[in-house]
Formats: C-alpha cells, sequence, structure tokens
C-alpha cells in the first residue's frame, strides 16, 4: 500500500511530448514498487507506444461494461453492476513494469456510437476509481477540446507540457485557464536553455534529446531505448518531486 496516489492529467499542444512523459512517468512509478493505472484518453493513441507496448493494443472497454441510460452523458454510463475498481481490476491490461493500461478503445469505421460509449464508460471509471493505493496517469488528447470537456476532472493535478516554441507556449496559454481548477505544473519539454516563455516558470525542464525521439523510430519506449538519458533522469526527478509533494498533502 502506498500513502496516497498521484493523480495527473497531461495536457498541452499537440506534439508537445505528453505522451512520452506520461508513459515514462507511469512506468518510473510503478519501478518504485507503486501501483499504477495508465490511461490513454487521446483517440490516436500514443501512450501504449511510450509505455513500450508497441501497436494495436485493444484496451478498451468490452460492451458489457457500459450501458444505454437516458441523461447520461451522450446516453451511456458504466453498467450498473460493475464497480469501477471492478473494470480496472479486469480490463486494463497489463504494460512493462506492472503498469495497467486501460484506453478509450479504437475508433472503428462505420461505428459511430462505440467510440463515445468506450470514452463516457472510460472517463465515469477514471472519476469512480479512487483508491488511494493506486496512482493514475492520463494521457488527454492535445489542444483545448479535452479540457473544455473536463477530462482532467480525475486528477487531482495537471501537467502541462510546454515546448520552446511560440506556438506552443500559445496552446497552453488557451488550455490553462481550462484545466486552472486544480494545481497546473509547467512541464518545459524539449528543453534547449533558452529562457522560459513569459507567464510558464517551469515546475521541471525535460531537456531536448535526440535518444528519445530515436526510440520512437525503433518503436521502443524511450525508457527501453535510452534509460540513462537526459530527458529520462529529468522525468525521474519528476516523479521524486511528485512523490514528495504528494506525502507532504497535496499541493494547491
Ligand atoms: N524531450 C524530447 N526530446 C526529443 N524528442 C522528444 C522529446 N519529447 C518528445 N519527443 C518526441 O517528440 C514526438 C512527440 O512526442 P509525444 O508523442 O510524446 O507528443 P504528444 O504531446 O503526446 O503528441 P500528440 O499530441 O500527437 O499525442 C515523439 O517522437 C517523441 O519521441
Ligand atoms: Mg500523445
Amino acid at each position: 500500500m502506498q500513502d496516497g496516489g498521484v493523480r495527473i492529467a497531461f495536457v498541452g499542444k499537440g506534439g508537445a511530448g505528453k505522451s512520452m512523459i506520461a508513459g515514462t512517468l507511469a512506468r518510473l512509478l510503478a519501478r518504485r514498487g507503486r501501483n499504477v493505472l495508465a490511461v490513454d484518453l487521446d483517440s490516436n493513441p500514443g501512450l501504449q507506444f511510450s509505455l513500450g507496448m508497441g501497436g494495436g493494443m485493444e484496451a478498451g472497454l468490452p460492451p458489457e461494461a457500459v450501458e444505454e441510460h437516458e441523461g447520461s452523458a451522450y446516453g451511456w454510463r458504466l453498467a450498473s453492476d460493475l464497480t469501477p475498481a471492478e473494470v480496472v481490476h479486469r480490463f486494463a491490461v497489463a504494460a512493462p513494469d506492472g503498469v495497467r493500461y486501460l484506453s478509450i478503445g479504437k475508433i472503428h469505421e462505420h461505428e459511430h456510437r462505440r467510440p463515445r460509449r468506450s470514452i463516457v464508460a472510460v472517463r465515469g471509471v477514471l472519476r469512480g476509481f479512487e483508491d488511494p493505493g493506486w496512482d493514475v496517469v492520463g494521457d488527454l488528447e492535445a489542444g483545448t477540446s479535452t479540457p473544455f470537456e473536463r477530462y482532467h476532472s480525475f486528477a487531482d493535478q495537471v501537467l502541462l507540457v510546454v515546448n520552446p516554441s511560440h506556438s506552443s507556449a500559445l496552446a497552453a496559454r488557451r488550455i490553462r485557464p481550462l484545466v486552472d481548477d486544480l494545481p497546473v505544473s509547467v512541464v518545459a519539454n524539449r528543453w534547449n536553455g533558452t529562457p522560459d516563455h513569459d507567464g510558464f516558470p517551469a515546475a521541471v525542464r525535460v531537456p531536448f534529446d535526440p535518444a528519445a525521439a530515436e526510440a520512437e523510430r525503433a518503436g521502443l519506449a524511450p525508457l527501453d531505448h535510452c534509460p540513462g538519458s537526459p530527458a529520462i533522469t529529468a522525468i525521474d526527478e519528476l516523479v521524486e518531486a511528485l512523490l514528495v509533494t504528494d506525502t507532504e498533502g497535496k499541493p494547491g
């Protein structure tokens, strides 16, 4: 058992590095002996690659986990005979280092109802899965729409991933007000030594790291491809900082 789980939602512009950092962070938490649920809330899957599961992993919820219910979001809810914890234990799949992985599932052609059903159910699971013995890491779809829809509401803190580009900071300025009902920390990714953007003091800097980019081309998790690289070291320090904050009480 652990003293209380960390519950983190990753947000940021497309390509900012959310999945790379979320997947690595999830595994580094698990390597510290913690129970970790990593959830891909992005309909373009990314987290399975950075976790090191490769492609083609379907970890959406099966039809029996969801039921139609008038008045619920989009007319669906988690099946009433299932608790969020049961869903996690039955349907989350094993990822490296003992992380458990759940996703909103594949969007199949000609199946317009299915993705909505799955998204609604997975979000319900996340919000209801409040076991203090578990850390929960959610990788949101890029941009403002998912924060606007409050996909981060399961979390107790938000990590806003920002790159040293003007467009990334612009996106971050749009996203931040949508998530600042929770404590928000800025992760400056692809850090290259240039000053932080105005208004975005970095809580942590993850350096630009060619080995991390190579990992993707090699189809490997950065943690497997370049475990001692500067980006991984920085994410490990982020994990330490999160756990210190967690034992000292929630920030904010
Ligand atoms: N610090 C870094 N140094 C070098 N390459 C990086 C770094 N962080 C991420 N990358 C690379 O940039 C690409 C985009 O990263 P990632 O997929 O994590 O972004 P994302 O924010 O999840 O994108 P999307 O919005 O498309 O989901 C990947 O190829 C990744 O390996
Ligand atoms: Mg991603």
